[in-house]
C-alpha cells in the first residue's frame, strides 16, 4: 500500500505540473456504436449476459435470447464442469410495436468470495462465461462510471474498465440512451456483455431509461426494469429503481432521481429505514449513487428538481448517517467536491463527484460557471472513469481516470479518511 501512496503522490505532483505546462485538446465527437446479433447465433443463443451482486453470497445472471429457452444457469468452479445448476424466471416486453426477446433471471450461489466461476446459461455449450465474486473483507476496488451510451468513446472508456482488475461496477445512472428505440437496449447489452457478464455491474437509472411516451406507453422504466433487474427486495424496497446492499464492508445506496422523493414517498421513508440500519462495524463506509447531481458547477443541467428538490429533501438524512461520497452522472463531465453539506465545506459532510463522462452521444459539457464555488476542488469535462478502492475501514484512495484519446491517464487523485473513523463526525 505505500508503493500505492507513493505513486498516487506521483501523480498528483505530476498533474499539477502537467496541469501548468499541456493543455489537453478536447476530443470531437465519435461515432455511435451498434453491435448487432452475431450470425452464428441462433434464436436460443444467450446473449446480452450481465450479472449483479444478491445479497452477501449470491449473483444474478442475468441474460436474452430472441425465442424461448429455459432459465437455467449450469455453474462450477473449473471451466466446462458444470456441478451446480439454478433455475429462474424469464419474460418478455412490448414497447410501441418492438417485442423484446425472453429475458432470463437466475440467482446462484451461495457462492465462495474472490472466487472465479465458470457458468453457461439456457444449457448453451456454444457459449461459456465467467465471472469472479467480490471480496467478503476489504480491500475491495469499485470502477464507477456513468451516461456510458454506446459511440466509440463509450468503447474507449470500456477498454480502459477492462484493464482495471475491478471487483464490481457501479453506474449513476444512463445506460444505453436508447431513447425509446429498443434495439438499442440489445446492442447496448452486447457491447457491455464482455465485462458485465464477469463482474457484477451495479446500477441505478437516468432520465433515458425513463422510456415514457404520454398516452402511447405511460409506463415507464419498462426496458430498464425489464432487463436490469437489481436486488430490491433484499434491502426491503418494493421498487427496482432505488435498493442498497453491503459489499465487503461498504454500504452501497442506489437512489432514484426520477422516481418519488418527497417526503411522504416510499423511496424517502425506505431510505430513512435504511440508513437506520447501516452497522458500522460490518460496513464502515458508506457510499450512495443519484443520477443528477446535487452539487454541480457545469453550466448543463442546473436547476432541475431531480437535483434541488431531491437535495432539500435528502442530504440531510444522508449528513446525518455519515454518507462518506455520493456518486451522480447527468453531467458529461468530471467534477470532484470538498466534504460539503447545505452548499458549505463540512468536514462531517459527504464527498460529492459527478461522473457523467463515461461517452455517450450527446457530448461533453464544456462550459463551467464564473467564478468556481470554494467547494469545487477538480473539474474537467473529459470523457473518462472512476476508480475507488477501499483499502480498509479507515482508508481510501479515489482516481479518475481521463481518456486521453485511447490512453487511460490518471488525472484526479484523492486519498479520504472514512467518516465513521473520525471521532469529530460521530454520529
Ligand atoms: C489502512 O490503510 C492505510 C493506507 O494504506 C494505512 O496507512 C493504514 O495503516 C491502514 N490502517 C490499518 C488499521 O491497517
Ligand atoms: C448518434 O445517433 C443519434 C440517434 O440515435 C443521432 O442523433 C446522433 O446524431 C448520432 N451521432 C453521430 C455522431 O452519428
Ligand atoms: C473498440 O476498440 C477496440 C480497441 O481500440 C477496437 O479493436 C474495436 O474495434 C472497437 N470496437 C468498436 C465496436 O468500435
Ligand atoms: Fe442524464
Amino acid at each position: 500500500m505505500a508503493e500505492v501512496k507513493g505513486q498516487v503522490l506521483v501523480f498528483v505532483l505530476a498533474i499539477a505540473f502537467i496541469g501548468c505546462v499541456v493543455s489537453y485538446d478536447r476530443p470531437p465527437v465519435r461515432k455511435n456504436i451498434s453491435i448487432l446479433q452475431p450470425k452464428q447465433f441462433s434464436s436460443t443463443s444467450p446473449q446480452q449476459v450481465h450479472i449483479s451482486a444478491v445479497g452477501p453470497d449470491k449473483m444474478r445472471i442475468s441474460w436474452i435470447t430472441q425465442s424461448s429457452a429455459p432459465s437455467v444457469v449450469e455453474y462450477g468452479t473449473s471451466a466446462g464442469a458444470y456441478t451446480e445448476s439454478a433455475t429462474g424466471t424469464s419474460s418478455s416486453y412490448r414497447y410501441l410495436v418492438y417485442k423484446s426477446g425472453q429475458i432470463h433471471h437466475v440467482v446462484i450461489g451461495p457462492l465462495d468470495p474472490n472466487t472465479a466461476y465458470y457458468y453457461r446459461c439456457s444449457s448453451d455449450s456454444t457459449r461459456q462465461f465467467s465471472l469472479k465474486t467480490p471480496p467478503a473483507h476489504l480491500p475491495i476496488k469499485f470502477t464507477v462510471v456513468g451516461d456510458l451510451g454506446q459511440t466509440g468513446w463509450t468503447n474507449s472508456t470500456l477498454q480502459h474498465i477492462a484493464q482495471s482488475n475491478y471487483d464490481m461496477l457501479l453506474l449513476p445512472g444512463d445506460l444505453a440512451y436508447a431513447d425509446f428505440v429498443q434495439p438499442l437496449w440489445d446492442s447496448f447489452g452486447r457491447l457491455v456483455e464482455p465485462l458485465a457478464s464477469q463482474r457484477p455491474w451495479m446500477v441505478t437509472q437516468g432520465n433515458h431509461e425513463v422510456e415514457k411516451i404520454p398516452i402511447i406507453h405511460s409506463t415507464p422504466f419498462t426496458a430498464y426494469n425489464a432487463r436490469w433487474r437489481m436486488p430490491f427486495e433484499e434491502s426491503g424496497s418494493t421498487s427496482n429503481l432505488y435498493y442498497s446492499f453491503d459489499v465487503a464492508g461498504v454500504h452501497i445506496i442506489m437512489l432514484g432521481s426520477y422516481t418519488d422523493f418527497d417526503p411522504d414517498s416510499d423511496q424517502f421513508k425506505w431510505l430513512q429505514g435504511d440508513l437506520g440500519n447501516i452497522d458500522r462495524g460490518k460496513t464502515p463506509w458508506i457510499v450512495a449513487l443519484i443520477h443528477a447531481p446535487w452539487y454541480n458547477t457545469n453550466t448543463d443541467h442546473q436547476g432541475e428538481p431531480e437535483s434541488d428538490l431531491m437535495k432539500q429533501h435528502m442530504e440531510v438524512l444522508l449528513y446525518k448517517a455519515r454518507v462518506d461520497i455520493v456518486f451522480a452522472g447527468h453531467v458529461h463531465a468530471y467534477e470532484r467536491f470538498s466534504r460539503v453539506y447545505n452548499g458549505q465545506a463540512d468536514n462531517c459532510g459527504p464527498i460529492h463527484i459527478t461522473i457523467g463522462d463515461g461517452g455517450n452521444r450527446e457530448g461533453l459539457a464544456k462550459r463551467y460557471m464564473d467564478p468556481i464555488a470554494g467547494i469545487s476542488v477538480f473539474r474537467e469535462a473529459s470523457f473518462g472513469h472512476g476508480q475507488l478502492e477501499v483499502v480498509n475501514a479507515t482508508d481510501a484512495v479515489w482516481t479518475w481516470h481521463r481518456n486521453d484519446d485511447d490512453v487511460s491517464v490518471v488525472s484526479d487523485a484523492v486519498w479520504l479518511r472514512s467518516l465513521s473513523s473520525s471521532p469529530a463526525c460521530k454520529s
